[in-house]
């Protein structure tokens, strides 16, 4: 078992809400294939989720599914009292900002409501740990860098920047992140928040920009992007967000706040002449021009923030943490995935409208 300086002990029994999701299922798939622990996912399989992302971890006999929301309180306090985690990190959430917009009531239902119960269960949970096992434990928050609001041209995010959330997501995030630190603050509960910039990689729903862009120019459609497309992201893959979320659950000290980000700054058209371009090379449009030429500008998001950047010298300087996939190889490797796996996103348009705009306050 692997020691780390925080936590003492490498997680053996590590229980990930909203498992099934994005980047919770590449953190289930790495723990179940690079560690001993056991897994508990609990996931209430939203629309945004895809059990075909666990894969083959389903049928592992170190692995376990229990399907519900972290609102309801019963079964949260059963499944940790069944299960008796040492660590819970929560990245179950309604996470797309223009869906916030459209409807906000599930938001705060998962991300604030959600956070609370948890919280609780595993406060019960915490003080009924003894010695090194009371030591050990880690409630452990994943947040995202867009609460920390908008930045102008210059600057970037860290541990020190204050929250100052924009959007209904955003908020609903903060203030799940706000509850996290009470708890630990108030009952000594030994919790950690991080904060990740803009993910990318296998797997991501479809109606989140990357796969957005790539499905759209696969089907011979428009490539939307909002407003003039200035708007600036920094990205990470998500393998590297699952190697930093696992340095900080447990190398990380409790109490502390961690930020993640990819220092890949690229504004949303160039991300988009970025995706075509890898498209170009692997998927040429049959009429032989290039796939930027469908790129739209189209109405822009309500309260669009402008620029998110993050400064992660924290993370690589006492998590020794740092990312290892190139944006563009990283992106390539991405457009990629989604060729080889149509069978995984087919079924997926198949059911719902995945592609579709939204977020357009009533608009
Ligand atoms: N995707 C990103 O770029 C990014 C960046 C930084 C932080 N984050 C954060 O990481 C976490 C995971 O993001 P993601 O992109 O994998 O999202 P996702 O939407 O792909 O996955 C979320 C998962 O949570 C589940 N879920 C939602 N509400 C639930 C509830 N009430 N109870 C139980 N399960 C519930 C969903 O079924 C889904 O499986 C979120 O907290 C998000 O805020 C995401």
């Amino acid at each position: 078992m692997i020691r780390g300086k925080g936590a003492g002990l490498a997680a053996s029994r590590i229980l990930i809400a909203g498992g099934a999701g994005f980047i919770g299922s590449a953190l289930t798939r790495e723990m179940m294939a690079n560690s001993d622990a056991r897994v508990l996912v609990i996931d209430s399989l939203t629309y945004a989720t895809s059990p075909a992302a666990l894969g083959a971890v389903r049928a592992d006999p170190r692995f376990a599914f229990v399907q519900g929301g972290i609102s309801d309180a019963a079964l949260v306090r059963s499944t940790i009292e069944g299960f008796a985690p040492d660590v819970i990190i929560n990245l179950a959430a309604e996470s797309h900002v223009d869906r916030s917009i459209d409807g906000p009531g599930p938001f705060v239902d998962s991300n604030i409501v959600g956070v609370f119960v948890l919280l609780q269960a595993a406060l019960d949970h915490w003080r009924g740990l003894t010695g090194m096992a009371a030591e050990a434990f880690r409630f452990h928050q994943v947040s995202t860098d867009e609460v920390f609001g908008s930045l102008g041209p210059t600057g970037a995010f860290d541990e020190t920047t204050r929250y100052d959330p924009r959007s209904p997501y955003s908020a609903t995030k903060a203030a799940g992140d706000h509850l996290v630190r009470a708890w630990g603050h108030t009952y000594g509960l030994p919790v950690l928040v991080t904060n990740c910039s803009n993910n990318y990689g296998p797997f991501q729903f479809p109606e989140k920009l990357i796969p957005l862009t790539i499905l759209r120019a696969l089907g011979g459609q428009s490539l939307p992007v909002y407003g003039d497309g200035l708007h600036v992201r920094d990205w990470l893959h998500v393998d590297d967000h699952v190697r930093g979320l696992r340095a900080a659950f447990e190398q990380g000290t409790p109490g502390e706040t961690y930020v993640f980000g990819g220092g890949a700054e690229r504004t949303n058209v160039d991300l988009v002449r970025t995706i075509c371009a890898a498209l170009d090379d692997l998927a040429p449009r049959p009429d032989g021009r290039p796939h930027a030429e469908a790129i739209t500008h189209v109405e822009d998001r309500p309260g669009h923030d402008r620029r998110y950047a993050v400064d992660p010298s924290k993370a690589r300087a006492e998590l020794n943490w740092s990312p290892q996939v190139g944006f563009e190889q990283g992106i390539r490797e991405t457009v990629a995935w989604y060729l080889e796996r149509r069978d995984w996103w087919q079924a997926i348009l198949a059911d719902r409208d995945a592609v579709a705009r939204r977020g357009l306050a009533g608009g």
